[in-house]
């Protein structure tokens, strides 16, 4: 499986056509030391037999539908349920297992910058609608990975797709990101519960929570804090929803790390953003270096529509409708 990087005179990622996976971002610290600060594995055999969702491009719905139930204009349609009882990530043959269409595009604003191009056919996963995907992973010369996703449809559907790249700003391997400091433009969260496995519909205001980063606080102090939603999960897996949201795309969040001094801004047009602190790692699974990847290997950044919008009215609209043309913007900048 070929490997593709983007580089500019800093910063080099690498990526590959299964699942479009960012298999690797080094980036140097303030000294110029470089660091890998994605978690994954060594080698592409690793890779392609490791966990799928590093790095990948997850849709068709990123993130959880409740019992795969879903309906569209009153008709309804039985999602795959590939994650207990709920849809999630797409199904079990969701967007991040497609070997995507790789072509090196030029684009003025990046230093080098690629196509990723998929068709996802009527009724793929039970989803309604032939589905033409495009996402432009470039790289700007101030060190910003910008992905840009696009996608036209045949029939009314749902979508919802996002980067699924845990970092650690320390260099991955070298220790827990749980001492990384998180500030996000958030004000509220969307709680989940444990009989749905996932955002209950409620939106709840971050206050008096461990889930308040409205200023830069350390990862660590809100997962060790004694909170119902915390204990539940086993740390943070939550969405948080963005301030002001008007559709541009805006500052959202900062990850900074007090050792190395790497800084990661996200930027997006997205109503919310998934930060999930990898409760399932338990170290069985050895990544980069054989480093064990523990609970809080790395922290993932998802903008994206909130879990199981499509069965929250009052939840932002996921449903996209011939004619239409789906546009999300994320962008990760390396300070
Ligand atoms: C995240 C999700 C987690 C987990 C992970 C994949 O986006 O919030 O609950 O499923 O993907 O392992």
């Amino acid at each position: 499986m070929q490997v593709y990087t983007l580089k500019n005179k800093n910063i080099e990622i690498d990526f590959i056509e299964r699942g479009g996976q960012i298999i690797s971002v080094r980036v140097p610290d303030v000294k110029g030391n470089i660091a890998d600060v994605v978690v994954g594995y060594d080698t592409i055999e690793e890779v392609l037999a490791g966990d799928a969702y590093f790095g990948a491009i997850c849709g068709r719905y990123a993130n959880r539908i409740v019992k795969g139930a879903l309906e569209i204009d009153g008709e309804k349609f039985q999602l795959d349920c590939n994650n207990e009882t709920n849809h999630l990530h797409g199904g079990f043959d969701g967007f991040n297992s497609r070997n995507w269409k790789v072509a090196p595009i030029s684009l003025d604003q990046f230093v080098q910058s690629y196509q990723l191009s998929l068709t996802s056919e009527d009724g793929d996963q039970n989803y309604p609608g032939k589905l033409e995907v495009s996402v432009i992973y470039g790289l700007t010369e101030d060190n910003q990975l910008v992905i840009e996703y696009a996608a036209e449809t045949s029939k009314p559907t749902v979508i919802n797709l996002t980067s699924h790249a845990y970092f650690n700003l320390n260099g991955t391997g070298n220790g827990s990101a749980a001492n990384h400091e998180l500030q996000l433009n958030a004000s509220n969260y969307t709680p989940i519960s444990e009989e749905l496995g996932t955002a209950s519909g409620e939106i709840v205001s971050v206050h008096n929570t461990p889930f308040d980063f409205t200023n830069p606080k350390s990862i660590k102090i809100a997962c060790n804090t004694d909170h119902e939603q915390i204990n539940m999960i086993g740390g943070i897996d939550h969405n948080f929803v963005i301030d002001d949201f008007d559709s541009s795309v805006k500052l959202v969040g900062t990850l900074s790390d007090p050792e190395s001094g790497r800084k990661m801004e996200v930027y997006t047009n997205q109503p919310g953003i998934q930060i999930y602190t990898g409760a399932h790692f338990d170290g069985s699974e050895k990544g980069k270096n054989d480093v064990p990847i523990e609970k809080c290997a790395g922290i993932a950044m998802e903008t994206q529509i909130f879990p199981n919008s499509p069965n929250h009215e009052h939840f932002p609209n996921a449903i996209l409708r011939p004619g239409e043309k789906y546009t999300h913007v994320c962008i990760y900048k390396f300070c």
